[in-house]
């Protein structure tokens, strides 16, 4: 299947804000019920108040098949990490700072009427670094942030990330942009 990937701004302005509210509010997740929520509930306003973009994975036919929101963030610098991984986050110009900005990977699901074979976290990788890498070319930025609960650890670390931290129930993972 051809995978498109569309920024939410653009799918208002094709199908209309109502449609596309209608379209968001049947994405469904059980799993997740917080990523659910983001895209039924709060993508639209988000996208308005400039704190996150969030962009679809559709079909050749405009059909939902997934999403993700990339937004700004900063991340604490871990005390228990090693050095040379403290020297890499932080970079030159912030030799002793102990929060740096990033970007934020900040949600990010498939809908449950996709399956793996429709589309599957190397999609969403992909397509979410190109984006990312577009802002770096223009801003700078040193690397992508996500956090996951424990299960998906294993799979983000399949995708170039690394684990740096854990905090409550969610691990932070870091991907540099290089
Ligand atoms: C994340 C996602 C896109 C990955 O898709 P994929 O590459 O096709 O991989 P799978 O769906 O097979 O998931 C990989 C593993 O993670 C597990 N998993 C996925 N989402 C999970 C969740 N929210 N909570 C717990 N486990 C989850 C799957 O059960 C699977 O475990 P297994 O390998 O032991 O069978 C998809 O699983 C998804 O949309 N999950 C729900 C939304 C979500 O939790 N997003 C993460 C926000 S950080």
């Amino acid at each position: 299947m051809t995978l498109k990937c569309m920024e939410l701004r653009e799918f208002i302005a094709r199908v209309g804000e109502d449609e596309a509210e209608k379209a968001l509010s049947s994405f469904s997740v059980k799993r997740n019920p917080d990523v659910e929520n983001f895209i039924r509930n709060n993508a639209i306003a988000y996208e308005k108040s400039d704190n996150a973009r969030t962009y679809l994975v559709l079909t050749e036919d405009i059909d939902i098949l997934g999403y993700f929101s990339l937004a700004l963030s900063v991340i604490d610098i871990p005390s228990e990490i090693s050095k040379a991984m403290m020297k890499k986050m932080r970079g030159f110009g912030r030799l002793s700072a102990d929060s740096v900005p990033c970007y934020l990977l900040g949600q990010l699901a498939r809908d449950d009427n996709a399956s793996h074979d429709d589309l599957m976290m190397r999609d969403f990788i992909d397509f979410a670094i190109e984006y990312v890498m577009a802002a770096k070319q223009y801003v700078g930025g040193r690397f992508l942030l996500i956090d996951c609960v424990d299960d998906l650890v294993d799979l983000y670390e399949r995708h170039d990330f690394i684990k740096i931290n854990k905090t409550g129930d969610l691990n932070q993972l870091i991907m540099f942009l290089e």
